[in-house]
Parts: structure tokens; sequence; C-alpha cells
């Protein structure tokens, strides 16, 4: 089992659609994967269709230790894909991971215990220095870091290299940087937009060894496969998939 997060300090980064589309075309190919929905804003949960009942287990029971992790983790309308879902609530979990001393790990041992049933496990990662975010950060042995083709995304892409190497640091994080993924590139035609290619070049430079992924095109056609809960290739976009594929191939080399 290889086990991934999504990670970008700022909000509107790509996170949701690169933990998405990865999951689906996974899943797609066959593989066992499971998504996991780390931030109480539950969109990824949205997205793929799951409703919360009041009664039933969410990623807050399961981290806070209240059921097995095999009770929170539910079938999604894909073959499979599966999900631990979120829902507002999530926030609760906060203090129990404050106060068992050993936050950053719960998530990681949490999944430990169900290594053997997925092929991949896919972390949506809160955006904000919080709790939730250091078990996410913990579970994972790698990393993607999407940023918008901009200066908020140039920002992220500081912050979130940094908050890496902090918890790295602490041994806290122990995975690897597999890399950045310029979100919302613009291009007209085969023309690229200046500020999407001065800021993919700028993130380039700063992030050195860490290898800059093929970028996700800024398109409505995403939000129509979001919205609808298809692939790209089923929309009759198969080039969009690229970056997502180019995900997996990297992955697959690890
Ligand atoms: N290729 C694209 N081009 C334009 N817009 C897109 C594209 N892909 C996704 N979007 C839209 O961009 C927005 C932000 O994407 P997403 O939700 O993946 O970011 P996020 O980092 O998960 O945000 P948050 O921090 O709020 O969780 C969404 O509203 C989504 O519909
Ligand atoms: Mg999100």
């Amino acid at each position: 089992m290889q086990t991934c997060a999504c990670i970008s300090l700022s909000g509107g980064q790509g996170k949701t659609t690169v933990a998405l589309f990865t999951s689906l075309l996974l899943a797609q190919q066959g593989k066992r994967v499971l998504a996991v929905d780390s931030d109480p804003q539950a969109n990824l949960s949205f997205y793929l269709g799951h409703e919360v009942q009041a009664n039933q287990p969410t990623l807050l029971e399961v981290l806070n230790g209240q059921v097995t992790t095999e009770d929170g983790i539910y079938p999604t309308r894909y073959d499979n894909l599966f999900l631990i879902p979120a829902d507002r609530g999530l926030f609760k979990v906060s203090d129990y991971l404050s106060s068992s001393g050993t936050g950053a790990f719960i998530l990681k041992l949490r999944l430990k215990a169900i290594a053997s049933l997925f092929d991949y496990v896919l972390i949506d990662v809160q955006p904000s220095r919080s709790q939730i975010c250091l078990t996410g950060v913990g579970a994972a042995e790698y990393v993607l870091i999407p940023v918008e083709a901009n200066t908020k995304g140039f920002n992220s892409l500081i912050d979130t290299l940094n908050f890496l190497k902090e918890q790295a640091s602490l041994m806290a994080f122990t995975g690897k940087v597999l890399g950045v993924i310029p979100f919302r590139d613009r291009w007209t035609g085969r023309t690229q937009s200046l500020e999407s290619r001065e800021n993919v070049e700028a993130m380039r430079e700063f992030a050195d060894d860490i290898p800059i992924l093929p970028s996700i095109r800024e398109s409505e056609q995403f939000k129509k496969a979001l919205r609808q809960g298809q692939l790209l290739s089923d929309l009759g976009y198969p080039d969009l998939e690229y970056p997502f594929e180019q995900i997996i191939k990297r992955l697959a080399h690890e």
C-alpha cells in the first residue's frame, strides 16, 4: 500500500481536484484505492457522492479510536474506490490529537490496520497548520503539492515546503515530496499566459531538486467533470488527464 497526501497551505490550490482525479484514474485502472477526506470542508466526500448520516462513523471516529478503521470505510459509486469521509464535525478531533501527544502519527497508525486491503491511499489534507493537517502529513509516504500558477500559489508553495521541512526536522514527516503540480495553468491555444509562465518558472527555481510535474490546465471541463463525477476522458478530454497519468507513473516507480 502506498500512501500519498495532497497538501498546500492556501485554499483553492487544487488539493481535492488532484486527490479525486488521481483516485478515480487509479481505480479505473483496477487498483484498490482508499480516498481519505481529511478536511472538514468535506469536498472530497461531496464529489464522491457520499452523504454522512448522523449515526455513521467518519474520519473523526476512526482517528479518535471510537471505531475500527474498517468501520469508517465506505464503498463509493465507483468500482475499486472506497472512502473514509469527513464532515464539518472533523474539527472536534483536534483536542484528541493534541492531547494524545503523538497526534502526527495517529492517522498513520489507523491506516496500518487496513494496509493489506488497498493498493493506494490518497489523503486530501486540510489547508492549515492544524492537528488534522499534521496527522495527514504524518501518514504520508509521498506528498503532492498542487499550487495555482499565480502569486498566491507561489506563496502557498513557500509556506508548504517550509512547513514540511519543519515537520521533517521533528520526524513528524518522514515522506518524500513527489512533486509540485501547477494548477489552473492558463493557455490560449499554444501560448501560455505570461502570469502562468513566470510563476511556474519561479516555482521551478524555488523548488530546487523537487520536480515540477505536468500542470493542470485552466479549464471549465474540470468543473463539469467534478460536478458530474466523471473522468475527463469520459467527457471526451483525455488530454486533460495527462497530469494524473504522470502522478500515477511516478507513484508506480517508487
Ligand atoms: N482545471 C481547472 N480549471 C479551473 N478551475 C478548476 C480546475 N480544476 C478545479 N477547478 C476549480 O477550482 C476550485 C479549487 O479547486 P480544489 O477544490 O481542488 O482546491 P483545494 O485546494 O482543494 O481547495 P480548498 O483549500 O478549499 O480545499 C474548485 O472550485 C474547482 O471546481
Ligand atoms: Mg479541497
